[in-house]
């Protein structure tokens, strides 16, 4: 038996030493260590062993195990020492190398827009606020003067959610939260997405209104105009023209359109203004009396002016882009001319 054990640990020992990766090393453990090993064999048999011979061979079959777990747990060392040099090596960075530089992000055009006519306003001395885009008919489109039925509201086509809540078709709701609870005097600007079931080179389904409310005693078409005329030139540019054409809608009487000359020929006719030499850009007028009125707002007392502004036509004239569709894309070589 003794010549067994021996021979058991000079075969393990060999093994060990020719064990070419940690599986085969495992395979070796099982081999003489595991339940049906070569050396677990052999402590079964101990019943066999005259008893006075019985500490002996277990001293042997001591010695003989733990000079095998030594010689294995040294190789697995080995091997885990090999395994994570090869690891180091592999992630080695070589930190002499020249980076590849960072792209920079930039503004959306859209947002660029947005953000310098805010900016005008805000000088101008206009407060931000804002509204809900998920919003009611009834701030949408009855507190604008404009009840169920009403002709005007074929000119919106809305994403209806309910009968009574819809996707926002213009600002122009946020004028009627407003108007509900502040005390005039007041200036506001409300900017934002707004809704409409319309898609097309100049129309998309989301797009963007910046609403302006001025409540006050005395306003009047007068300062609507010089205010209008005063915001378009900073925003386009000194000896912009700024042009009113009469027109409707049910929150405001009168009402007007507000062209600005084309920024790329500047009024002589050209593809981006379809040969017009001015684009429209808003809709403006006074404050219908009605419309105070249904906000409990005395509107002897009180008179005003109220406009919204499309964003995205400015953003595309600005920008020179003629569908507003790769606005939307959002493709980075895009986006790298507009910066
Ligand atoms: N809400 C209108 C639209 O989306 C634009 C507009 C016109 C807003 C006149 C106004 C206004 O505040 O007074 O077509």
């Amino acid at each position: 038996m003794e010549q067994e054990l021996l021979l058991i640990k000079e075969n393990a020992l060999k093994d060990i030493k020719g064990a070419l990766d940690a599986k085969s090393l495992s395979d070796v453990k099982v081999k003489y260590l595991g339940k049906a090993g070569e050396l677990t064999a052999v402590l079964r048999n101990m019943r066999s062993v005259a008893p006075e011979d019985r500490p002996k061979i277990g001293s042997i079959v001591n010695e003989v195990r733990t000079c095998i777990e030594e010689a294995l747990s040294q190789k697995e060392k080995a091997f885990e020492r090999e395994a994570l040099s090869a690891k180091l090596q592999g992630e080695k960075i070589d930190i002499t190398e020249p980076s590849k530089g960072q792209e920079k992000g930039s503004i959306h055009p859209i947002m660029s827009v947005l953000d310098e006519l805010i900016d005008i306003c805000v000088d101008m001395g206009f407060t931000v606020v804002e509204g809900p885009e998920v919003e009611s008919d009834y701030y949408n489109f009855e507190a604008m003067n404009t009840p169920k039925n009403h002709p005007a509201r074929d000119m919106q086509d809305s994403f209806y959610i309910t009968e009574n809540i819809l996707l926002r078709t213009q600002t122009s709701a946020v004028q009627s939260r407003e108007l509900e609870t502040r005390k005039p005097p007041f200036k506001i600007i409300a900017p934002g997405k707004t809704y409409r079931n319309d898609s097309d080179s100049t129309h998309s389904p989301v797009f963007h209104q910046l609403e302006g409310l001025v409540v006050d005693e005395n306003v009047s078409m007068a300062d609507l105009k010089i205010m209008l005329s005063e915001m378009m030139r900073r925003l386009y540019g000194e000896g912009t023209k700024v042009r009113f054409r009469p027109s409707y809608f049910p929150f405001t009487e009168p009402s007007v359109e507000v062209d600005v000359s084309c920024p790329n020929c500047h009024g002589q006719g050209c593809k981006t203004c379809k040969g017009t030499g001015f684009l429209e850009i808003l809709g403006a007028g006074v404050v219908n009396p009605k419309v105070f009125e249904i906000a409990g707002i005395d509107s002897k007392k009180y008179k005003g002016f109220a406009f919204g502004i499309g964003i995205e036509r400015s953003a595309m004239v600005l920008n020179s882009v003629p569908d507003l569709r790769t606005m939307y894309r959002n493709d980075v070589r895009f986006l790298n001319q507009m910066k």
